[in-house]
């Protein structure tokens, strides 16, 4: 940690600083409608009073948050007054919505800075508290530093401005990685800061339930905590600072207990509540149904299909258990949950969830199946859309309104729902020509999970919420869009490199005029507001060192190289895993390895930011010696077919095949349903020479390779399609191969290929073999 924050403040002698007293290029982020530089400039300095008028006390509020915010280049939190406000006091910051332009409407304001005053007036408070963003934004970056000086300037300016969608959100899973109360304020005020109007707040999971619920404490009790897995230690460790400048270790890691998790008590949330409503972002609080509840269910078998027993899941991907649509006591239960979940949110909008219901356990329960036939429903998707309605009946009469996912499409969708689109466009575009409002967060440009180098910056700032091929008619209907945030893989000391710069850039295209949204503009624009964030202590995502693909598994010695690194960042590394600082072997050209090593490197940037670390181990190993003798073998591998619901690979020697065969290759051919069952493949493997042999295995869900024995890929897990290598030096010769392979439910994918050394990645089917039978009839 020491190092890392070393490393930054050595490199921060590479950066310019700009002179005392000059005012800063304009650079606000989400970019206002209108704008133009005025004369002169304002000097802001800590006895600058912020003034409001007596009879508006929202606008005193928004004042109150103001002066917070300028404490960190002031050394001082400026005063409140109240007083006169029209016209503007000289020497003063004013807020008022009196005498405001009514047609800037609900969020909109006008901010003008003289050398005189500095004046944000808007027709609602909402309105002051956008504009009081731009204002802070005028400032120079340095501001942001925690560096106070005695005064600054902001430069002189009129501006005019307003959102172009009314929905501008972002989602928090609390649930994957659980994220501290300190943590999501800070997430809000960031929100805020790029005028972003909706936190959607991810509260219940598979991995975890984490709302506390009066009637049902053990929701909290079990369903609050997971068994903690090697799934949770992903990040470098960042720098601890103070207050909301800090970015926290993973307060989900219980290390006393083997635990993982944590919850948010009421007390906790009308606290977070009420921050929120203080910069003006509304919370959607998200109930997930009637999937992704295994958390719940492990607390409450009794609500799922089967009864259970179930685990707080500890796996990323989809379970198959859900609530049962048959069963009134579920409906009793997530009623109650609603009823407190209504009382602590005061926004309009429940999330239920909705998305990746597994339909497995509703086709083989009596009770799910009494439901459809009672309800007339002709299928699975029926009943999930009953289900949805049932609730929607239940939060409008409560005053509320239900959005989902749009899975909920399925079967038919609920009167008053609202959408959110998140598997593609097209969900979006079928509700609004239906007449039914949408929330677009497409995850081909709106997930801020997937890595920073396939979402890009440039793709996240091209998103385009309106579909063009929407008529005006269904146009009305798309309220804006959402950032989802996933935490599988983002404990909390990663939430920032995820967000940022992404956020931004989403921020702008949800708020910003079409006309006004010009990559070349942002990409000048980004580096000042960059600066700024990470003055607050936003450690940002920029491009990690990347390797040169070369084998990491060596029988002798090999060497690891680095592609150039952009933007002039100088690479430093370690050999022995730990987290390399500016004192570390600093990269310049390929490194000579001859033993085992892990190594570990970030890049350092100009500017002063490091990148997130990269690590690879470099593994020398022996030779698998081939068999000998080679045994007699014909095409095709042996394959047994199991069925039944696993979370892992099982131990398939303890098990009882429900079939068995022979395959030309390892796929799904011998298969005899879709979902709950597992496969075993064995054989051998015909290595036609000496040397390093990569294999490709992707699944979904769990797979795994043994060659000779030893694990060589490991693609285990529930998970969507994804596909993992190793590597595995061998003689040439046969070696056994083993595959397992298991599925849950939703998509069906198992593929084997390798590259033999020197060859290009290709199949293997022909280099793959099984015993000839002896005489005498099959083994
Ligand atoms: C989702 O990403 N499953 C909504
Ligand atoms: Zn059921």
């Amino acid at each position: 940690m020491v190092g890392l924050s070393v490393l930054v403040a050595l490199a921060m002698g590479y950066g310019a600083v700009a002179p005392p007293d000059e005012v800063a290029p304009i650079a606000i982020v989400p970019e206002p409608v209108q704008w133009d530089r005025a004369e002169g400039s304002f000097k802001l300095a800590k006895d600058t009073p912020i003034v409001v008028a007596a009879n508006e006390s929202g606008a005193y509020g928004v004042a109150y948050t103001l002066a917070e915010s300028l404490k960190t280049g002031l050394g001082e939190t400026p005063k409140v007054h109240v007083g006169a406000v029209n016209p503007p006091p000289p020497g003063a910051i004013t807020l008022t919505t009196s005498g405001a332009d009514l047609t800037l409407g609900e969020e909109g304001y006008e901010l003008k800075v003289t050398a005189n005053s500095a004046l944000v007036r808007a027709p609602t408070d909402t309105g002051l508290a956008r504009g009081i963003q731009s204002l802070r934004q005028l400032l120079p970056p340095e501001f942001e530093e925690g560096k106070p000086r005695a005064s600054w300037q902001i430069p002189g300016i009129s501006v005019r401005d307003w959102p172009r969608y009314r929905w501008r959100g972002m989602l928090l899973d609390s649930c994957r990685h659980f994220y501290s109360k300190d943590f999501v304020k800070r997430a809000i005020d960031l929100l805020a800061y790029h005028k972003m109007n909706v936190l959607h707040w991810h509260l219940t999971e598979d991995q975890g339930w984490r709302i506390e619920i009066k009637k049902y404490p053990k929701l909290t009790e079990v369903g609050a905590f997971r068994q903690a897995s090697g799934n949770d230690q992903v990040g470098d460790p960042l720098p601890i600072e103070t207050g909301l400048r800090a970015v926290h270790p993973d307060p989900g890691q219980l290390k006393e207990s083997g635990k993982y998790g944590g919850f948010y008590t009421q007390a906790e949330i009308k606290e977070i509540v009420a921050y929120a409503a203080a910069r003006r972002v509304a919370i959607v609080p998200e109930i997930e149904m009637p999937g992704h509840a295994l958390a719940a269910l492990a607390t409450f078998p009794e609500l799922s299909c089967t009864g259970g027993p179930f685990q707080v899941g500890n796996e990323w991907g989809v379970y198959s258990d859900v609530y049962c649509a048959g069963n009134d006591k579920v409906f009793e239960f997530l009623q109650d949950v609603l009823n407190e979940v209504i009382d602590l949110f005061p926004g309009t909008y429940i999330h239920i969830g909705g998305d990746e219901v597994p339909k497995q356990r509703w086709q083989a329960c009596a009770k799910c199946q009494a439901r459809m036939k009672a309800e007339g429903l002709a299928g699975e998707h029926e009943l999930q859309s009953w289900f949805i309605k049932r609730i929607d009946k239940f939060l409008t009469s409560r005053g509320k309104r239900l959005i989902g996912w749009d899975e909920i499409l399925e079967g038919g969708l609920s009167p008053g729902a609202t959408v959110q689109s998140w598997r593609s466009f097209a969900g979006g575009i079928a509700a609004a020509r239906a007449g039914h409002d949408v929330i677009m967060s497409p995850t081909s440009h709106c997930y801020l999970d997937a890595p920073n180098e396939s979402t890009t910056l440039e793709r996240v700032y091209s998103f385009e919420p309106m579909p063009a091929e929407l008529e005006a008619s269904g146009a009305k209907f798309i309220l804006g869009g959402e950032g989802n945030l996933w935490s599988e893989r983002i404990p909390q000391g990663r939430w920032d490199r995820q967000a940022f710069p992404r956020l931004s850039a989403l921020s702008e295209v949800l708020w910003s005029p079409r006309e006004k949204r010009v990559w070349d503009d942002f990409e000048k624009r980004i580096d000042p507001h960059l600066r700024r964030l990470f003055g607050m202590g936003v450690r940002y995502y920029v491009p990690p060192p990347v390797f040169i693909d070369t084998p990491t598994v060596f029988t002798e010695r090999t060497t690891a190289a680095f592609k150039d690194p952009v933007k002039g960042a100088a690479l430093f590394f370690t050999r022995d895993g730990s987290l390399p600082t500016a004192h570390s072997s600093r990269y310049a050209g390929p490194i000579e390895i001859a033993a085992t090593t892990r190594l570990r490197a970030v890049a350092l940037y100009p500017n002063g930011v490091a990148s997130e670390s990269v690590s690879r181990t470099f593994r020398k190993e022996p030779y698998l010696d081939a068999l000998s003798p080679a045994p007699t073998v014909e095409a095709g591998v042996d394959v047994r077919y199991f069925e039944g619901t696993w979370l892992r690979i099982p131990e398939f020697s303890a098990m009882t095949p429900a079939a068995s065969g022979v395959a030309k290759r390892v796929g799904l051919e011998l298969r005899k349903r879709d979902f709950d069952f597992a496969l075993e493949f064995t054989g051998y493997l015909s290595a036609p020479a000496d040397g390093i042999y990569t294999f490709f295995l992707e699944s979904d869900d769990g797979s795994v390779l043994w060659v000779d024995g030893k694990p060589v890929v490991n693609n285990d897990g529930i998970h969507p399609p994804t596909e993992r290598s190793g590597q595995v030096a061998l003689r040439k010769g046969f070696h056994t191969v083993r595959v397992g392979f298991f599925q849950g439910s939703q998509a069906l994918v198992l593929n084997l290929k390798w590259a033999p050394p020197g060859g290009q990645k290709s199949g293997l089917d022909s280099a793959l073999f099984r015993a000839v039978a002896p005489r005498g009839g099959r083994r």
